[in-house]
């Protein structure tokens, strides 16, 4: 039987709406207020669905102590308290919730120590979020 484990975490981080395709006319009328020149911050909260089988042996689909740390390896330690703009992966990509979405879903994929990713959510506010699943 296949199963999910979840886990939830947090990054602190700022981010301007903003791309150099467009005019500045069209960036304030896209992104609004996230377009403002000095940025502003969220608590992202990020959660990471591991899908796999229930190891007869531990009970478990992955280890939580492992999990945790390659998500703290790989993602909140790149990600928490930074500019997301600054990072190399949005260099030429916007930093909505949806291109956060897919980079944590891109640096976790292929590193997890047991079963597959199966999903990624991240929230940005308590109204919006974005999920991104395996194909
Ligand atoms: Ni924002």
């Amino acid at each position: 039987m296949r199963a999910c484990f979840g886990r939830r975490y947090m990054i602190s981080a700022s981010h301007r709406l903003h791309t150099d395709e467009l005019t500045a006319q069209e960036n304030q009328a896209i992104y609004g207020k996230c377009n403002n020149p000095h940025g502003h911050g969220h608590n992202y909260f990020v959660e990471v669905v591991v899908a796999g089988t229930v190891d007869p042996e531990t009970g478990m689909v992955i280890n939580m102590v492992e999990l945790d740390n390659v998500v703290r390896s790989r993602v909140i330690e790149r990600f928490d308290h930074a500019n997301l703009n600054l990072d190399p992966l949005f260099v030429n990509r916007v930093p909505t919730t949806e291109n956060l979405c897919r980079a944590v879903f891109a640096l976790l994929k292929d590193v997890l120590p047991a079963g597959e990713l199966e999903r990624v959510r991240v929230e940005e506010t308590e109204n919006n979020f974005f999920e991104c699943e395996s194909e």
